[in-house]
């Protein structure tokens, strides 16, 4: 089963300047809680027992946020608070679940996974992007099904506006069926020309552990960045099974001012 769950959290999030200068984007509340709780919840509720999240010493405050309890300890001594307290305990819950470990420059998702390698236990894990929220449904939950399936590495995706693709990693596919296919070839952010669909990878993946071997070997990409979707098309090359799960959930994108607001405002609409 997938029981580890990593979630890289070192990105400098510069499209939400100037909030970002003080407040991690994944800490920016949404409905009266960060973004980064409505991903958590998302892997409890699917059996995941542990995170690994991927800070920098820029990022400090996330810990801060899951570990440092003291001043609900004092508070809690003068007051009883039965908001408190549960915020207290849903915290402390988390807080054990949870390791930290540190990528200091903003090198690429591929360069956050490989920082993971010797805390995953098992053949397969599970990685959330936490820019991409996905509400109505949940994401992990059907990948986990497809994953029991097929017994191969899965990454959900959807179709996305043609005059999008360059801002997205985009997928080639056969063999499509209702909610799933199989991937061919994958290519990060390309040119509408080269597009091979508009099939998009949305930010959920469940990786095979071969894959700290191949970003080992990968050179850097687009930006000089180590990028995760390379180390994917050389595995698909060397002949390494990924199927693309088109998910049900309505998606929201976080990372920008306008999808921020546009996700404050359908999560308090369907998010009760
Ligand atoms: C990352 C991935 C990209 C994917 C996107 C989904 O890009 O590299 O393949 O389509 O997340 O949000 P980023 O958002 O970091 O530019």
């Amino acid at each position: 089963m997938i029981k580890q769950a990593i979630i890289p959290l070192a990105g400098l999030g510069t499209r939400l300047l100037p909030l970002t200068n003080v407040i991690p984007k994944e800490l920016m509340p949404i409905n009266g809680k960060p973004n980064l709780e409505y991903i958590i919840e998302e892997c409890i509720s699917v059996g995941i027992k542990e995170f690994i999240f991927i800070i920098s010493k820029k990022k400090i405050n996330i810990k801060n946020y899951f570990t440092n309890d003291n001043l609900f300890k004092k508070y809690l001594k003068k007051k009883k608070d039965s908001r408190i307290l549960s915020e207290f305990k849903k915290i402390k819950k988390y807080k054990k679940m949870i390791k930290f470990v540190y990528q200091d420059k903003p090198k690429g998702t591929g360069d956050a996974v490989l920082k993971c390698e010797r805390l995953i236990k098992d053949k397969y894990f599970l990685m959330l992007l936490p820019d991409d929220l996905i509400i109505k449904e949940n994401c992990s939950k059907e990948m986990i099904k497809l994953f029991k399936l097929k017994k191969s590495s899965i990454i959900a995706s959807k179709r996305v506006p043609r005059s999008t693709v360059s801002r997205w990693g985009i997928l080639s596919i056969k063999n499509k069926k209702k909610n799933h296919f199989q991937i061919k070839d994958v290519i990060e952010k390309p040119k509408i020309k080269n597009s091979p669909s508009n099939f998009a990878i949305i930010g959920r993946y469940i990786l095979s552990k071969k894959i700290f071997k191949e970003i080992k070997k990968i050179k850097p990409g687009q930006g000089g960045e180590i990028h995760i979707t390379d180390a994917i098309k050389s595995m698909i090359y060397s002949g390494e099974k990924f199927y693309g799960n088109i998910f049900k959930g309505m998606y929201l994108d976080c990372g920008t001012f306008k999808g921020y607001t546009e996700s404050c405002r359908l999560i308090g609409k369907y998010i009760k």
